[in-house]
């Protein structure tokens, strides 16, 4: 499904990414995780294109989608992404929210996109807002809209980029009960979070990082029980004593 060879990337002269190859199959969940400016966020936002990189191959169903020419508007179709902040259109309903992007992008028909919109709204339990502004929701329920919208495109892929950090400790769990629906239903997932409870039950695999490169890539039983990788340890001592 999605595969990176050997990516490098630069900011400047600060080596960001370094050297990283990695594998995601179809309906594979991947946490990433790892201490601040370790490269979690660059990397994902590669792989839809979102960040260019300076030298290796993206691979997302065999489509290089580094080259120039790259059809990078039906990368983004397939391969969705998911905001610490959400996102939402302030001046648009929440349904509006969810049908945008497919009558726009997707040339699905309004009453289609509405139809859908409202089945995956269902979902996420918030059905009763679509006529609802987003400042009139919590930031959980802002970001249940979030991860609708992006299910409403019918994406193959969705990188969550630590979706639950700007939210209140209470809201965290309706978003990762979402999360976790989600996941049983074979989405491909890549998430970069700090919740490691939700790491240890969904993940099929941990990525850690550190200074650019993967360190670490094991089960969450290996990750959690028996890294014997100094910084990852260290970084685990002080997310859990957290
Ligand atoms: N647009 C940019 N220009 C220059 N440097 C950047 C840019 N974006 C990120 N960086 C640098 O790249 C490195 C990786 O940043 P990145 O945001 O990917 O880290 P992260 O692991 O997601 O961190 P956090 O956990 O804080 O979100 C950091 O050193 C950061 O300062
Ligand atoms: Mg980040």
């Amino acid at each position: 499904m999605l595969q990176l060879k050997h990516v490098n990337k630069f900011y400047g002269d600060h080596h960001v990414l370094k050297d990283i190859s990695l594998t995601i199959e179809d309906g594979e969940k991947v946490v990433i995780i790892g201490p601040s400016g370790s490269g979690k966020s660059t990397l994902i936002r590669c792989m839809n294109g979102l960040e260019t990189i300076t030298d290796g191959l993206i691979l997302i169903d065999d489509i290089d989608i580094t080259k120039k020419n790259a059809p990078i508007q039906k990368v983004r179709q397939k391969v969705a992404m998911v905001f610490q902040n959400f996102n939402l259109y302030a001046h648009k309903t929440i349904l509006e929210n969810l049908t945008l992007a497919p009558i726009k992008i997707k040339g699905i028909s309004k009453k289609e996109a509405e139809k859908t919109g409202m089945e995956y709204l269902e979902r996420v339990g918030l059905a009763d807002k679509a006529n609802a502004y987003p400042a009139q929701l919590s930031g959980g329920q802002q970001q249940r809209v979030a991860i609708s919208r992006v299910l409403n495109m019918h994406p193959e892929v969705i990188l969550f980029d630590e979706p639950t950090s700007a939210l209140d400790p209470e809201m965290i769990q309706e978003v990762l009960e979402v999360m976790i629906d989600l996941s049983s239903n074979n989405m491909t997932m890549v998430v970069v979070t700090h919740e490691m409870g939700f790491a240890r039950t969904v993940a099929d695999k941990i990525i850690f990082m550190d200074d650019g490169s993967i360190v670490e890539t094991g089960t969450p039983e290996h990750f959690f029980t028996n890294t014997q990788n100094k910084r990852a340890q260290d970084f685990l001592s002080k997310i859990i004593h957290h």
